[in-house]
């Protein structure tokens, strides 16, 4: 993982969650900044809001695709800086070299999620990120059955990480050291399909007369597809979607004529999912605060595989063909 993203250290950690936590809390502490997003994967959103402040960690969520403000908050005092992108589940694209140079003006340590692109599609640190995240437990293990983290990064900081991670148990199960290690083999492979086959699917959903919007970097028509462009490889394997209607009925609908795919809450592996954030991902936020991050109750996700394209989209076909 140290050499696919470039960095001079690495460490694991039980989960994703394992590997977040063990960064927030051995780099942040009280009387401490840090400036983050609004759309960070949940679990991650709950150490700003709850987690940290009761440390006395002064935590700032700001508006995902907005840098003007997300630069503001940097120059107010920095400690750390926390990013994510693409995000989850309405696949924002952040501006890492950017963000990065305005986070290093302020003095702090720079952080990326890379979960969603990979180190196959992005790597952060050669955009100026000091330390990249992942969780294994999708896309590096690929099979979903396995949990895992990552950091990577500067030596001095994965230190840090790699103590608190000791003392605080969240160590990597040997069995899952092992599985992520023989999904890693096919990283490449799978990527390389998941990125062809999730270009396909969106051109199709996009011209679709049922579907009235869909969010993949790949598209000319995405805000963030200049930016993906520059600092991106490839575009993903991970996009979402609303149908025409917007109602909840037609939605489940949809999903009850998929037969191709896993109707879950997981993500990266290489069986294609769908799901509803709603029910899923996000089903511990109420609506409104759904509706505060711009996910739609209606909006779908879905987790490319690595199947024929041309079987996924004729399942989506017919699945909407129901609705
Ligand atoms: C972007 C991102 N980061 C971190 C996590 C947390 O990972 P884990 O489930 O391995 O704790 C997730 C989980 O869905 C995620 O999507």
């Amino acid at each position: 993982m140290r050499i696919l993203e470039g960095a001079e250290a690495a460490t694991s950690a039980a989960s994703g969650m394992g590997a977040i936590s063990s960064v927030l809390c051995s780099l942040l502490s009280n009387g401490d900044r840090a400036v983050s997003v609004k759309d960070t994967y949940g679990g991650t959103s709950v150490m700003f809001t709850e987690f940290l402040p009761r440390n006395g960690v002064e935590c700032r969520l700001c508006d995902t695709t907005d840098h003007e403000a997300i630069e503001a908050e940097i120059a107010r005092g920095c400690t750390l800086l926390y990013l994510e992108t693409p995000t989850n589940p309405t696949i924002k694209i952040i501006d890492l070299e950017r963000l990065a140079k305005a986070g290093h003006a302020a003095g702090a340590v720079v952080v990326a999620d890379n979960t969603f692109a990979t180190p196959i599609n992005q790597n952060p640190i050669s955009l100026g990120v000091d330390l990249v995240i992942h969780s294994a437990t999708k896309y590096l293990g690929g099979h979903a059955d396995a949990l895992g983290g990552l950091v990577c990064g500067k030596a001095d900081l994965v230190k840090k990480v790699y103590h608190h991670r000791e003392i605080h148990g969240a160590a990597l199960a040997p069995m899952s050291a092992y599985l992520l290690l023989r999904g890693m083999k096919t990283l490449s492979l799978r990527i390389s399909r998941q990125n062809e086959n999730a270009m396909a699917i969106a051109r199709f959903l996009e011209t679709h007369p049922r579907i009235d919007k869909v969010f993949y970097p790949g598209l000319g028509s995405h805000p963030g597809h200049g930016i993906a462009k520059k600092q991106m490889r490839g575009f993903g394997g991970m996009m979402s979607f609303t149908l025409k209607g917007d109602s909840l009925e037609i939605v489940k609908k949809f999903l009850s004529g998929l037969t191709l795919c896993h109707k879950a809450a997981n993500l990266g592996a290489v069986e294609t999912i769908a799901g509803i954030p709603a029910t899923t991902s996000h089903v511990e936020c109420t609506p409104e605060e759904r509706k505060a991050l711009g996910i739609p109750e209606t909006l779908v996700r879905y987790s490319v595989g690595i199947e024929d394209a041309d079987d996924l989209i004729e399942d989506l076909s017919n699945a909407l063909s129901r609705v």
